[in-house]
C-alpha cells in the first residue's frame, strides 16, 4: 500500500488541473494546464506532466478520479465525480475547519456547505451567465487593456468606486467602454467591477447561509482585490489556498484514495 499513488484530474472550462497524492495524503505533483478546445488532450497532457514532475510511473497510480465540466473526456479515469464534491473535500483537506466553500472558476461560481469531513450538505450555483465568474473579469481586463494580475491589485478597491449597474456581462462591458470614454479613472471602474462580482456571490451566500470557516477556491481566489472586497462584505476572513485552481483536483485525488481497496 505504501507505494500506492492517487490522481485527481479536474477538466475545467479554462484550466485542466492534476494533483497526485501518496497513500499518506501528501501531494507529490501538481499541474495547472490550459484546457483549450480539446479537454481530452489537455487532460492527457496535464497528467503526463504531473507524472513527469513527480518522477512517477503510470503503474504506480492506483486510481484516477476525473471531475470538472469536461470530466467525461478523461478516458484514463477509473471514476468520475462532481466538482462540488471535489471542491468540498479538497478545501477540507487544506483547511479542516472549513464549513463553507466559495468556488469561483472560469465559467461558473458556487457556494457549498460541507460537513466535518468535507462532504457536501447543500450548495447554490450560478452557471447560467458569465457575470460573477472569472470569465467576466477576463472580458473586463481586455477592455481595460490590463492583465489579470494588474486588475487584481488590492490597491484598486481601497478608494472611490463607480457603480456598475448591468448584471449582464455584455451590457457591463458596454458600461465600461462608456466610462472609459468619459475618462473615469480605471481604479474606480475596477473597484466597481469587483464589487459587482461580490454582489453576485453575496446573493448565493444569502440563499445558502454561512457555517464554519470559509475557504475560497478556483482561479478567482488569486484575485486579491476581489478577496479583499468579499472579506469586507462577509465581515470574515477567507482561507485562501496557495494554489486555488488545484483544489478540485486535490479533492478528486482524495476521493480516489478513499475509494481504493488494497488487495
Ligand atoms: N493570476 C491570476 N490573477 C487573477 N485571476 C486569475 C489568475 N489566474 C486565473 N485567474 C482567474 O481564474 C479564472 C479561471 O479559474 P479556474 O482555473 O478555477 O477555472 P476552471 O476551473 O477552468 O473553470 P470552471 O470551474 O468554471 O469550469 C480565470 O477566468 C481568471 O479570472
Ligand atoms: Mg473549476
Amino acid at each position: 500500500m505504501s507505494n500506492a499513488l492517487f490522481a485527481g484530474v479536474d477538466v475545467g472550462s479554462l484550466s485542466t488541473d492534476v494533483v497526485l497524492i501518496d497513500s499518506a495524503g501528501a501531494t507529490r505533483a501538481e499541474v495547472v494546464f490550459p484546457t483549450g478546445i480539446n479537454g481530452a488532450e489537455a487532460a492527457q497532457k496535464a497528467y503526463d506532466l504531473a507524472l513527469e514532475q513527480g518522477g512517477i510511473s503510470r503503474d504506480q497510480i492506483k486510481a484516477v478520479i476525473a471531475t470538472g465540466y469536461g470530466r467525461a473526456a478523461v478516458a484514463f479515469a477509473s471514476g468520475k465525480t462532481t466538482e462540488i464534491s471535489c471542491h468540498g473535500v479538497g478545501a477540507h483537506h487544506l483547511f479542516p475547519d472549513t464549513g463553507t466553500v466559495i468556488d469561483i472558476g472560469g465559467q461558473d461560481s458556487k457556494v457549498i456547505q460541507v460537513d466535518g469531513r468535507g462532504r457536501m450538505l447543500d450548495f447554490s450555483m450560478n452557471d447560467k451567465c458569465a457575470a460573477g465568474t472569472g470569465r467576466f473579469l477576463e472580458v473586463m481586463a481586455a477592455q481595460l487593456e490590463m492583465n489579470l494580475n494588474e486588475l487584481s491589485d488590492p490597491r484598486h478597491v481601497s478608494g472611490e468606486s463607480v457603480q456598475i449597474s448591468s448584471t449582464c456581462t455584455v451590457f457591463a462591458e458596454s458600461e465600461v467602454i462608456s466610462l472609459l470614454a468619459k475618462h473615469t479613472p480605471r481604479e474606480q471602474i475596477i473597484n466597481g467591477l469587483q464589487r459587482s462580482i461580490v454582489n453576485r456571490i453575496w446573493s448565493m451566500v444569502i440563499s445558502i447561509g454561512i457555517q464554519g470557516e470559509i475557504t475560497i477556491t478556483g482561479g478567482v481566489a488569486k484575485n486579491k482585490g476581489l478577496v479583499t472586497v468579499l472579506e469586507e462584505k462577509l465581515g470574515m476572513h477567507l482561507n485562501v489556498p496557495d494554489n486555488p485552481q488545484t483544489v478540485g483536483a486535490l479533492g478528486a485525488a482524495h476521493i480516489a484514495q478513499r475509494g481504493f481497496k488494497d488487495e
